[in-house]
């Protein structure tokens, strides 16, 4: 729970109002701003865009899923261009399975050795498939950044990073300040599914790339015709063309709906009344909900919101909770170095400044078990070792936090000048000597909910 907010906030959709981030991604507000375009009602854009994302009628969960990926770069295009919506589905399309094949083509990478799917596998909701805190590349393959690869799954809902957040007046009260939200990466320091692409293209120790090698892996693609077809019989005239066009169909096949956002797993089924949960299940969802206990879903919404948009499981708030050092980091050798998130180093325009020192943006926790690092650093490896870290982190620190001459060297990876940053709500509201908020019974509940939240659940057959 942030900044005075009280209760369980389900933020999560009414959010549409200000997605921003994937300008293709309000697939099912511009199916409907669509079908308004049909019914003769005023079209999309502007405040009536607003009206019509905040009025989709998300409750459905299949609605969700089936929304086609309408574009609404597409539509704008499609609008100056003069295009029918018949063409505005053919380009979605086109683009869609370029960005596919581009997603999983390692010849886009220097060493050649290196897609975007070898760090964010399918298989794995869009996160590793080992269980590496961090993953390797670079030209050698042997370089690491600082940070654990996260799910693509379910960003379509994360609102364009803002300092000062403000809910919707549908959904809360607007004159709330829930503080710094959104962007993408760990860091919000993109808002852009086609600006985040840019960086692991080009990161000298991600995919280590030039919109050149870019452009001539493309030309040489057996796809190369069809980016043609989609693009102009010219995009490869020009390489920074070429590269931009690249970034698109990345970003908008990143907002395939059955793929990235398709609202099926157990705990989905469950609220629609499809499904039943387990009594640890339920347990567990009632730790994660209670406020004295967990208090998870102050930021990891669980429930609906008011316009009955399923829960994203993240509030996509910035939030300093003190994640220990990861000292197998490579980077964390260096013991000036710090990974302080928002005010830098991966992100530069809020460098100096001191209250965005240390935070880090909420990750939806849908998927979350199939992942095998946690946390923006990857320090641990399952579910039960952040369980324990959410609940001792404050009653016995030493088991998280390195120990020197008999005294803890609580919150070791940000420096004590910025330690105001950090989260003491419950469950952080305790000290040695306090009864840690979980048990290990309640953790065991807890992660056993978060098992609910992986997609692709099918109910036993009747
Ligand atoms: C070497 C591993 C690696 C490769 C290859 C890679 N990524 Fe990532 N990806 C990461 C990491 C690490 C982050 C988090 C970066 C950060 O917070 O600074 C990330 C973040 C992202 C995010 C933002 C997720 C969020 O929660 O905001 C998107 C989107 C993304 N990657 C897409 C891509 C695309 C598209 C490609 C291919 C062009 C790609 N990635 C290639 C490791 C990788
Ligand atoms: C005050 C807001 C807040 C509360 C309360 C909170 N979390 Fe988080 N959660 C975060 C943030 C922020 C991160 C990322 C922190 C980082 O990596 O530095 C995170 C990360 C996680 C992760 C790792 C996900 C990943 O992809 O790496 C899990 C799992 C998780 N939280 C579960 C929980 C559970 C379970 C609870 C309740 C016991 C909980 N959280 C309570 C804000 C919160």
């Amino acid at each position: 729970m942030r900044l005075g907010l009280t209760g369980i906030r389900g933020r999560a959709l009414r959010l549409a109002a200000r997605r921003l981030v994937w300008p293709v991604g309000v697939a099912l507000a511009m199916t409907t701003a669509l079908a308004a375009c049909d019914s003769q009602a005023p079209t999309a854009g502007g405040a009536a865009g607003r009206e019509v994302a905040s009025s989709a009628p998300l409750a459905s969960v299949s609605a969700v899923a089936a929304a086609p990926a309408a574009a609404s770069v597409v539509q704008a295009a499609a609008h100056d261009a003069g295009q029918t919506r018949a063409q505005v589905y053919e380009s979605v399309r086109q683009m869609t399975a370029l960005g596919k094949q581009l997603f999983f083509d390692a010849s886009l990478s220097g060493s050649g050795k290196l897609a975007c799917a070898s760090c964010h596998s399918p298989d794995h909701a869009f996160s590793p498939a080992n269980s590496l805190s961090v993953q390797l590349g670079g030209n050698d393959m042997h370089r690491s950044g600082m940070r654990a690869a996260p799910t693509l799954k379910y960003l379509q809902s994360v609102p364009a990073f803002a300092e000062h957040y403000h809910e919707s007046d549908d959904e809360g009260d607007e004159s709330v300040d829930a503080g710094p939200t959104g962007g993408l990466t760990w860091d919000g320091r993109v808002d852009r599914g086609s600006d985040q692409a840019r960086i692991p293209l080009l990161s000298s120790f991600e995919m280590g790339s030039t919109p050149q090698k870019v452009t001539a892996a493309v030309k040489a693609a057996p796809y190369a015709d069809a980016f043609r077809a989609a693009f102009g019989e010219h995009i490869f005239d020009n390489d920074d063309a070429t590269f931009k066009a690249v970034l698109q169909a990345l970003e908008t096949f990143e907002q395939t709906p059955e793929l990235f956002y398709p609202y099926t797993s157990k705990y989905d089924a469950y609220l629609a009344g499809k499904a039943q949960l387990t009594q640890a299940e339920l347990r567990g969802l009632q730790v994660f909900n209670d406020e004295k206990k967990g208090n998870c879903a102050s930021c990891h919404i669980s429930q609906r919101s008011k316009d009955g948009a399923p829960p994203q499981f993240s509030d996509f708030g910035l939030i300093a909770i003190g994640v220990p050092r990861n000292r197998a980091l490579p980077v964390n050798r260096d013991p000036h170095f710090y990974d302080l998130g928002a005010c830098g180093p991966e992100r530069a325009d809020l460098e100096g400044r001191a209250e965005f020192c240390g935070i880090f943006r909420t990750p939806t926790l849908r998927n979350v078990a199939l992942k095998k690092s946690f946390f923006h650093n990857g320090i641990y490896h399952s579910l039960a070792e952040v369980l324990r870290f959410y609940a001792q982190r404050d009653t016995n620190p030493e088991k998280f936090y390195p120990v020197s001459k008999g005294k803890v060297q609580k919150f070791d990876d940000l420096p004590q000048r910025y330690w105001a940053n950090l989260n003491t709500e419950p469950p952080f509201d305790r000290k040695p000597g306090d009864r840690p908020a979980l048990d290990e019974v309640e953790i065991k509940d807890v992660v056993a909910f978060l098992n609910t939240l992986t997609d692709g659940y099918k109910p036993a057959a009747q």
